[in-house]
């Protein structure tokens, strides 16, 4: 089906969200993974996967180690693009803006709702540093899980990010690639503007 400004919702967030709902309904596998990009000091990109685990009014809503890469890229440089694919609906979505760290309770709150295999996982990671062996890694995980026999505390460098839509794209397939794109902008006083792009 064409899309259009009038065709979409007026609120890109909410846009995304039926989106989302349709990858999910259509059986897609993980539709909630986007490629998020973030970029060093020297504005050195570097992209990745992660899983959304929520859109709220502070954004998209993501969890991970904040002294990886993308955590140390986004500590000197708080702006992100993410980028979803739903292939067997043919259409994308792009997503620009800055990031904030979500405050400690809602990291705890999700950290709680993980395995505790993922728990134990994360909290042993240093994630994106070098390490010798896989044998060493779950060497640490075991050591780990012995030392907390019950609940595996939530670490000091894990936690919830969320990206604050600044830009929003839908992209959708057309007949001969002449597809359908429409990217909204937020205003100063948070308004939406949607616009037509050429394919
Ligand atoms: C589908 C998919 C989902 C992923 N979800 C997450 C996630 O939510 N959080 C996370 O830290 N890593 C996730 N990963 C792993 C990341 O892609 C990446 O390897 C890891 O976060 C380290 O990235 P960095 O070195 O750029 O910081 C996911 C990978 C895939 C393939």
């Amino acid at each position: 089906m064409p899309i259009d400004a009038a065709t979409l919702d007026p609120d890109p967030v909410v846009q995304l969200e039926r989106w989302l709902a349709e990858a999910t309904d259509a059986g897609l596998p993980l539709p909630n993974a986007f490629a998020l990009a973030t970029a060093d000091g020297d504005g050195m990109p570097s992209v990745r996967y992660v899983l959304l685990q929520g859109i709220d009014p502070d954004g998209l809503r993501f969890f991970t180690n904040r002294s990886s890469r993308k955590g140390r890229d986004l500590a000197v440089n708080p702006w992100a693009a993410a980028a979803f694919w739903w292939a067997a609906l043919d259409r994308q979505v792009r997503v620009t803006g800055p990031v904030r760290l979500l405050p400690d309770d809602e990291s705890l709150a999700y950290w709680r709702t993980r395995p505790r295999g993922s728990q134990l996982s994360a909290a042993t990671s240093q994630q994106s540093r070098e390490i010798g062996s896989r044998a060493e890694l779950e060497a640490r995980v075991a050591a780990l899980s012995y030392e907390h026999p019950a609940e595996v505390p939530l670490p000091s460098f894990w936690g919830g990010y969320a990206l604050s839509p600044r830009v929003i794209e839908f992209w959708e397939s057309r007949d001969d690639r002449l597809h359908d794109r429409v990217e909204y902008r937020r205003g100063p006083d948070g308004s939406w503007h949607p616009y037509r792009l050429q394919p």
